[in-house]
Parts: C-alpha cells; structure tokens; sequence
C-alpha cells in the first residue's frame, strides 16, 4: 500500500497532509525516513513523529452540526472549544473533512476515513457545498450573477458558483450560494468583494448530503447509504 494512503488509513492525516508530513521527514519506515512515493508491506513498521501507526480497523462517519463559536482543529492555542468538545463519546481519532470558521455554523463530517476526506475536499472533485449567507445591505441580481460568475478574492477568480437570493431587505439579504472550491473564508471574501459584510454563515450541504433536522451542537452516524454516496462521487 503507499505510504500516505496508509498514513491516511491510519486516521492521522489526510493523504495529503500525509505527503507534507513525509516532505518534512517526520515519517521513518522500519526506522529509515522515508520518501515521498513509498510502498508499505507486510511487517513493515512504520512511525510518523516518533510513533508507530496501524490503519484503523473500523472507519466511523459522523455529520455534526457545528454551532458557531467552535474551531474545526483538534487543538487551539487560545484554549477555544474544539468540535471534538461536542463528540466526547466517539473513541476513534476522527476529524473534520474541511474546515468551517470559528463563527461558520451548519454540517461538518467527522469521520477517520482520511481517503473519503481527501476525495471530498480535493477541488478537482467540484463538490458543491452549499451555504446559506444573511448579509449586510441589498443584494442586487446584478452582484449575484458576479459572485456566480466568479470574483476575485486573494488575486485569484473564484470557480462559478450558484447563487440564489432567498430575501431582500434595504438592511439586509439571505442568500444561498454553492461553491466546489474551500479556499480559506472563501464564501465571506467572496460577499465582500461585491461589497456585503457576512453576518450570519451556515452550510447546509455537501453535494445532495444535507444537514436536515440535526439540532446545533448535535450529531449523528451517517447511514450505510449516506456513506455509500460520498464515496460514489
Ligand atoms: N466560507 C467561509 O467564508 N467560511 C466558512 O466557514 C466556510 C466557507
């Protein structure tokens, strides 16, 4: 099997940060650091950071609905709630597929399956996630159609988007917007360069997985056939 898949198997990283931990040379195969590309076999004993990993026999998935005022890592400097804090009684080591803001609300998916989690978050996939946006001020058709066609943000165009304005208000706009990208603070950079302040952000979707009537702050094991789409698309 190859190193990072492994590595994901293994619940610590996404196979991707499992190339980064493997560039960086925190990753030993029988004691030798090991190198990017690397096949694991029977016996082989491998170690990221000091210590041994073995793939994880069971893979779990969870959708949480994360209420705002918790982070999406496994630690935070300043001491402020994880999503983990929500889900103390799961044992397996699981963690969030992509990343909601501190102030983002809406679906999350916990899980250890470190492939599905790449899959789900690699941009060449295009998994439309989508969110529901209240915003500063009217939102006009016309600024709709540009965050659809794509806005700058970082120096870089957005990939089209749909965008649907749910309500209009002089004060304020409730808008629904997908997009199959997850730049950082994408959705709230996005509002901005068109002009609106993001005052309110949940995400209700990941492709047609929908938060439904799971409550704030709780959670729930997804079902065989939940599962069996996200690996499917
Ligand atoms: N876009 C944002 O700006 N924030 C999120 O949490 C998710 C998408």
């Amino acid at each position: 099997m190859r190193l990072n898949k492994y590595i994901a198997h293994s619940g610590v990283a996404s196979r991707r940060k499992a190339d980064e931990l493997v560039e960086k040379g925190l990753v030993k195969i029988n004691g030798v650091t090991a190198s990017t590309g690397m096949d694991v076999g029977p016996g082989d004993v491998v170690e990221v950071d000091g210590k041994i990993i073995e793939p994880e026999k069971k893979l779990v998935y969870y959708m949480l609905n994360k209420p705002v005022g918790y982070i999406t890592t496994a630690s935070d400097e300043q001491g402020r709630p994880t999503v983990l804090d929500l889900m103390p009684e799961v044992e397996e080591r699981i963690y969030p597929v992509g990343r909601l803001d501190y102030m983002t609300s809406g679906l999350l998916i916990m899980t250890n399956d470190g492939d599905l989690a790449y899959k789900l978050m690699h941009p060449s996939k295009k998994v439309f996630k989508t969110y529901v946006a209240e915003v500063g001020g009217l939102l006009t058709i016309h600024e709709a159609r540009r965050l659809s066609a794509g806005v700058k943000i970082q120096g870089r165009m957005t990939a089209p988007a749909k965008v649907e304005i749910l309500s209009q208000s002089d004060s304020s706009s409730r808008v629904m917007i997908s997009i199959s990208e997850g730049r950082n603070r994408q959705v709230r950079r996005m509002f901005e360069a068109v002009g609106h302040r993001v005052i309110r952000l949940e995400r209700i979707s990941i492709a047609n997985l929908k938060l439904g009537h799971l409550k704030e702050g709780r959670y729930r094991k997804m079902s065989q056939n939940e599962i069996d789409y996200l690996k499917r698309l």
